[in-house]
């Protein structure tokens, strides 16, 4: 059922007092959405202030601020007794609640007006599968599509004897998988959609995989089925919001290809996936101005935006409501159209040498030189170039040299220049070189690596000079991409982006960011902690 939306404003005094244009019922189309994970109690696994601790579902519910609830977690997915295991932490789970007989799945049905009172304000309240410590997984395509079956009669539209929350009915299922292989999901959600398809209301299906493009997981499943969203999380590893200056790391023109060229859905929504404070996830977290900023630089950019989805309910209550200061800035930069802008910059002239942070105009994108730069932008993780912008028209007549517009200073001016060490002190404008590259300090800085996540340092492109008669692309091409790829084993540098080891940042083990992420966004240890 397309969702009819309905402006409530009653009068410009509203208005004025209120910037958040309230809305009767979501809409997937928009752009100003915003999705809040729930179920997790986020904050109690990190504080003992009982008062921030997660809410009942309703009381996220009383505004307008979000639009999407997924209900996190569905964390086994055949438990005892061939059922599903729930677990909601402190609200209800297995261990604290009733479970229904012979099973470990908690019956949570108390929750039932709960949901029905969220979906009343028009928002949609979906069941999230998984979770970092899910267990998860299919033998193949008959038991995604059973699994599906299930999930359908236990929580969607269907019906069943054993439904954890009663007579609600949900809005769809979100896969937040994050670990293991993407068999049998394609047929999980194949065949959601065709129970969903002779039903009265719509069904929404999206997935939440990490920023590392393709996901480990799910990469072959979001090309094969009918994705409704994707709220990418942008956080815990290299691609996360902390890099979105980087053009190395920052990879959401590789999400907004996808969604335009590749998924079977054209019309499937990317969202930016944040933490929704400093504690809810292991990095990525930004203040709300800045984070404000990304999403709306986003939204201007590429037509596949939809909004942004927050971890998690508990943490954007306890950090000042930052669900609806993004909310605030999403329908600031307006809920619906989109302008492609002009391809401002130089068109791509093949053949030419372009140093990192060279920007030119190509095959509908703005696209900017993550290194030293002579191939053909792609839209694949290992492009030297990172499209920021979509845009139309063809761009400006190339320059005829290698230096663009915001380049940085040409390769081959090594000579001299002290090796970068993690002692050593540089101070803006001082360089140093590190993996055949020249590099120029912002500010002050000691042991920040260049390329780093600390984000201190100019890559000004490879050092030709240090290479003999090996041209500048070819020491690109040698120099630029290998060492930046091994260092990801040892220190997970942001600018490794996960391009060659693309498993190792979303199953790291032992100290790497991932691993802390992988702690934050597992529900066991959640519901482990309120219980202890
Ligand atoms: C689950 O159990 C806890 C602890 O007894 C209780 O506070 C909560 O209300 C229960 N949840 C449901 C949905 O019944």
């Amino acid at each position: 059922m397309p969702a009819t939306r309905l402006l409530l404003l009653s009068g410009l005094t509203v208005l004025a007092a209120c910037p958040v244009q309230v809305y009767a019922a979501f809409d997937n189309t928009r752009f100003d959405n915003v999705a809040v994970y729930w179920g997790q109690n986020s904050y109690g696994a990190t504080h003992s202030d009982t008062a921030n601790f997660q809410k009942t579902l309703s009381t996220y519910c009383q505004d307008n601020a979000i639009d999407v609830i997924p209900i996190a977690f569905i964390t086994t997915f055949f438990s005892t007794g061939g059922l599903p295991s729930l677990n909601l932490a402190n609200t209800c789970n297995p261990v604290d609640n009733a479970t229904f007989p012979g099973t470990n799945l908690a019956n949570c049905a108390s929750l039932a007006s709960d949901i029905q009172f969220c979906q009343s304000k028009g928002k949609l309240v979906t069941l999230s599968l998984g979770g970092a410590g899910g267990g998860v997984g299919f033998t193949g395509d008959s038991q995604g599509q059973a699994f599906a079956d299930t999930i359908w009669n236990l929580f969607l539209g269907g019906s069943s004897s054993t439904r954890p929350f009663g007579s609600a009915v949900l809005d769809g299922v979100d896969l937040d998988i994050e670990g293991g292989s993407g068999t049998g999901y394609a047929a999980f959600v194949n065949q959601i959609r065709s129970h969903a398809a002779g039903a009265s209301k719509k069904y929404y299906i999206t997935a939440a995989p990490q920023c590392v493009f393709p996901d480990a997981s799910l990469g072959t499943v979001l090309n094969t089925a009918s994705f409704d969203a994707v709220y990418v999380q942008f956080y815990n590893n290299p691609c996360g919001l902390q890099n979105f200056n980087s053009a190395s790391n920052w990879d959401f023109g590789l999400w907004d290809a996808w969604a335009r060229t590749t998924s079977p859905n054209p019309n499937v929504k990317i969202y930016i996936g944040a933490p929704a404070s400093s504690t809810a996830a292991g990095g990525g977290y930004q203040a709300i101005g800045t984070l404000s900023s990304i999403a709306v630089q986003m939204r201007e950019s590429f037509p596949s935006f939809g909004g942004v989805m927050l971890w998690d309910a508990s943490q954007a209550f306890a950090n000042g409501r930052y669900d609806l200061a993004i909310k605030n800035a999403l329908a600031g930069a307006g809920g619906t159209g989109f302008t492609f802008p002009a391809c401002a910059a130089p068109a791509f002239a093949a053949g030419s040498n372009y140093p990192g942070g060279s920007q030119v105009s190509f095959g509908g994108y703005v696209w900017q030189a993550k290194w030293f730069a002579s191939a053909q932008p792609a839209n694949n993780p290992n492009s030297d170039w990172s499209a920021i912008s979509a845009c139309t028209g063809s761009g400006a007549s190339p320059t005829s040299s290698s230096s663009a517009p915001g380049s940085s200073p040409s390769a081959g001016s090594c000579a001299g220049v002290p090796a970068w060490t993690s002692t050593a002190v540089f101070t803006g404008g001082q360089q140093a070189t590190f993996s055949g590259h020249l590099w120029t300090a912002k500010w002050w800085t000691q042991g920040d690596t260049p390329g780093g996540s600390a984000g201190v340092w100019t890559d000004d492109g490879a050092c030709a000079s240090t290479k003999g008669g090996i041209s500048a692309a070819a020491a690109a091409a040698t120099v630029g991409h290998a060492p930046v790829a091994s260092t990801v084993e040892g220190k997970v540098s942001p600018s490794a982006t996960a391009v060659a080891h693309p498993p190792a940042t979303q199953t790291g083990t032992g100290s790497s960011s991932t691993a802390k992420a992988d702690e934050q966004h597992t529900n066991v240890k959640r519901s482990r902690i309120f219980r202890a």
